[in-house]
């Protein structure tokens, strides 16, 4: 009887070498999960972070793979880049990938509204990656999940106006914030402030170094800086993010967007509540039946059906429920709630479907230097 042999997973012969720049924080770390369970073809896997742990060791396969310094030699003979260590690293870093032949799928805001730069969800606006440079920037997590909701309704109806209000999980201020949530909800707990007690009586004790006010208990109106100037100002640069990235993805210039975006004390998992007001009528037998069949999309089918974040975090779909008809503008208005688990359509899910579909459209080569 003649003996099947397969081909290792990894190393993956014909596979590619793959850096995961920021490979050792949550969203890296997911992707690094993500690229071994989907079996993303990988020659070599280079997982690189700061100083700090360089020399630690990260589990791939089954195999230990020695995490190395973020520095622009590390990318040398790399074919996929994903970075996810923060806006300034990627300014520095990327560009010296793509100088050394890497495409780069950047999670940073760094690049994304750069005209030369594809801003892509899978699924929604993978056509964007024919011709790109190099570069390849992701959503914020908070406008990722809303595109293959807002497309569905696009394509059906229209899109007119969206007010977006978001309710964001701590884990999107990366491991630091689920740090933070943890350690001041259990001093919290110490200092019997669960028992009702206001700040005003009983100021907390803790000592934060990353959200503005305190995050446990609370909310907090205010992710990222204020801008302060022209019709912008008194916005959060996350409020702008999800406006001016829905526009690019949907190739809506002129499409009328507002937000608000608001932290709360949700480790995983970001929750919206969206308004929008479509150009023609649709009823909501349609758009219920509609987002049903759009991929990666889970819609309820009761109103007492809704989504938690609590309760979907670690899944991969965008879940909608509460949808319903705005009584203000009942011709053309619909309301809705939209849940996701921000890690992963919002981040490392999404980037590890783009490099999937680089490789399937055989679009991983910077066009200057030719193809892989
Ligand atoms: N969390 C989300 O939901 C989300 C969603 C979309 C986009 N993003 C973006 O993704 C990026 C990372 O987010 P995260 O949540 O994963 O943050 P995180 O948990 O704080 O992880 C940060 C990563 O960056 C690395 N790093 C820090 N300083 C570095 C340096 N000087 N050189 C090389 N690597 C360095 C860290 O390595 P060490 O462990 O060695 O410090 C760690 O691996 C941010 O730009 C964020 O805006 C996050």
């Amino acid at each position: 009887m003649m003996m099947m042999t397969t081909a290792p997973l990894y190393p993956n012969p014909t596979g590619y070498t793959v850096a995961v720049l920021g490979a050792t924080g949550v969203v890296g770390s997911l992707i690094i999960k993500l690229l071994e369970e989907r079996h993303f073809p990988i020659k070599a896997l280079k997982p690189l972070a700061s100083k700090r742990s360089a020399g630690k060791a990260i589990t791939f396969h089954g195999q230990a793979v020695l995490i190395e310094e973020a520095c622009p030699e590390a990318f040398t003979g790399v074919d996929i880049v994903l970075a996810s260590a923060g806006g300034s690293i990627s300014a520095a870093l990327v560009p010296e990938a793509v100088k050394r032949g890497a495409v780069c799928i950047d999670n940073t805001s760094h690049f994304r509204m750069d005209a030369t730069v594809p801003l892509v969800v899978g699924g929604v606006n993978e056509e964007a990656l024919v011709g790109h440079q190099g570069i390849i920037a992701n959503p914020n997590c908070s406008t990722a999940q809303l595109m293959p909701v807002l497309k569905t309704l696009r394509d059906a109806a229209g899109l007119k106006r969206v007010i977006v209000s978001t309710y964001q999980s701590v884990s999107g201020a990366g491991k630091e914030g689920l740090d933070e949530l943890r350690n001041e909800a259990e001093n919290d707990f110490t200092n019997g402030k669960v028992a009702g007690q206001s700040d005003k009586f009983a100021p907390s004790q803790y000592e934060r170094t990353k959200f503005a006010r305190p995050i446990s208990f609370n909310l907090i109106p205010q992710i990222d800086v204020f801008a302060t100037e022209g019709v912008e100002a008194g916005y959060t640069k996350e409020e702008l993010k999800l406006i001016h990235e829905t526009k690019k993805i949907l190739n809506l210039p002129n499409l009328q967007i507002t937000a608000t975006a608001v932290r709360v004390p949700v480790l995983v998992g970001h929750s919206e509540s969206v308004t929008v007001d479509l150009d023609r009528p649709l009823s909501l037998e349609t758009a219920t039946q509609l987002l049903a069949e759009t991929a990666d999309v889970v819609i309820a089918n009761t109103h007492e059906g809704y989504f938690t974040p609590r309760e979907t975090a670690g899944t991969d779909p965008v879940y909608v429920s509460r949808l319903r008809k705005d009584t203000s503008n009942p011709e053309t208005g619909l309301n809705f709630w939209v849940v996701s688990d921000n890690l992963r359509i919002g981040a490392a899910l999404n980037a590890v479907r783009l490099a999937e579909a680089l490789h399937r459209l055989k679009l991983v080569r910077v066009p200057s230097l030719g193809c892989v």
